[in-house]
């Protein structure tokens, strides 16, 4: 627990210079930031906001490792230079695959700068995860080489929001016991690269097909968190102000989702499925062909299935699921430990991940009227 305590310390050693810094600020442009943001952040809203930020930087930092080997790096996403035979890979699933790497990776920097930026301007301590960037991630031609925070080398993907999008019958929050299928069973058991380790990943073709298949399932497998975690979160937010970026954030989080879910979709179809890695056994099914096929499975079925929400009493309706608030960050913590996206990091990590939880997940709503 040092090392927790003295990332808070850090974080509480900043909030006070921070705040010493806007007390004795004189420039017209910060008077004018402490009149836009007039009022501070309850410590609940901060706490939500804060977790969002460190899930954005976890976020952009394996977005950026995707950018470097196979979107488009430029002014907007510096570093690396392409991966072209892991880039082609990609684009069977899609020919766009880079440019929708690139955006993505844009968006996820600017949704944990503006969240930083907005917690500073309110005088609250930022998400700072930067002396856990310590991982090396993939020496393969176009990688930058630099160190990572996460690691898409070891990824065990759980692919049930396939099923569970597709469902009718069956919500999350209505029903936590039931199992929604797999998509890509093979994805759920044992750890598979989602990027070339090394140049010597780029062959066999149909490995290097099945590790851009991984990434794209993976991206939709990330999005469907983000998508699911703003709408949680949201229900707890006190500030209106707080609320509009919530509010504001979480569907750009399922605009990704729904791009992905529909680039994943061409990974389990013809022509590319079924693909079987010849180097590990990992298999991509074609989900249109018998025994899948149907409303589960059909690759094409892309947007949310309606199904029952708030109660069975109520008709069914067209929604984001899981939206259950009660400690939504502490299961996103959990799902994307699960998933070894932090695979190499040590205890601390997970410690002060859990600690940020923690307090997001206290938050309560006040203020407003309604049920705070
Ligand atoms: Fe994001
Ligand atoms: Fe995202």
């Amino acid at each position: 627990m040092k090392l927790i305590a003295r990332g808070l310390n850090a974080n509480r050693r900043w909030f006070m210079k921070n705040a010493l810094a806007v007390a004795g600020a004189t420039g017209a442009g910060t008077r004018l930031l402490a009149d836009e943001h007039s009022g501070r952040l309850n410590k609940g809203d901060a706490a939500m906001l804060r977790f969002a930020a460190a899930a954005e930087i976890l976020e952009s930092d394996f977005w950026i490792q995707y950018n470097e080997l196979g979107g488009i790096p430029d002014s907007e996403v510096p570093g690396g230079s392409g991966n072209p035979a892991y880039t082609a890979a990609l684009q069977n699933l899609d020919s766009d695959f880079p440019q929708y790497i690139h955006d993505n990776t844009d968006d996820e920097i600017t949704h944990f700068t503006f969240l930083n930026a907005y917690l500073k301007s309110k005088g609250a301590a930022p998400a700072d995860l930067e002396q856990f960037r310590t991982l090396m991630g993939s020496t393969a031609t176009g990688s930058s080489g630099k160190l990572r925070l996460t690691n898409l080398m070891q990824l065990t993907l759980d692919t049930s929001w396939w099923t569970r999008y597709r469902s009718s019958a069956n919500n999350p929050d209505l029903d936590p016991s039931f199992i929604f299928p797999q998509a890509v069973p093979g994805l759920a058991s044992g750890q598979f690269t989602a990027i070339p380790r090394t140049d010597a990943d780029l062959s066999p073709p149909k490995h290097l097909q099945a590790i851009a298949n991984t990434a794209g399932f993976h991206m939709p497998t990330i999005e469907q968190g983000g998508n699911s975690l703003y709408p949680s979160m949201a229900q707890r937010a006190s500030s209106a102000e707080v609320l509009r970026i919530l509010l504001s954030i979480g569907p750009t989080e399922t605009m990704h989702f729904q791009t992905w879910s529909d680039k994943a979709g061409n990974a389990v179809s013809t022509p590319l499925a079924p693909l079987t890695d010849p180097t590990n056994g990992l298999t991509f099914p074609d989900l249109n062909s018998t025994p899948f096929g149907g409303e589960t499975y059909q690759t094409n079925l892309i947007m949310p299935e309606p199904c029952p929400f708030l109660s069975r009493s109520l008709p069914v309706c067209s929604i984001i699921r899981p939206t259950e608030t009660k400690g939504v960050a502490m299961g996103v913590v959990k799902f994307l430990t699960a998933m070894g996206l932090f695979m190499g990091q040590p205890k601390p990590f997970f410690e002060l991940l859990q600690d940020l939880a923690a307090e997001a997940d206290n938050a309560k709503r006040h203020g407003g009227g309604g049920d705070d």
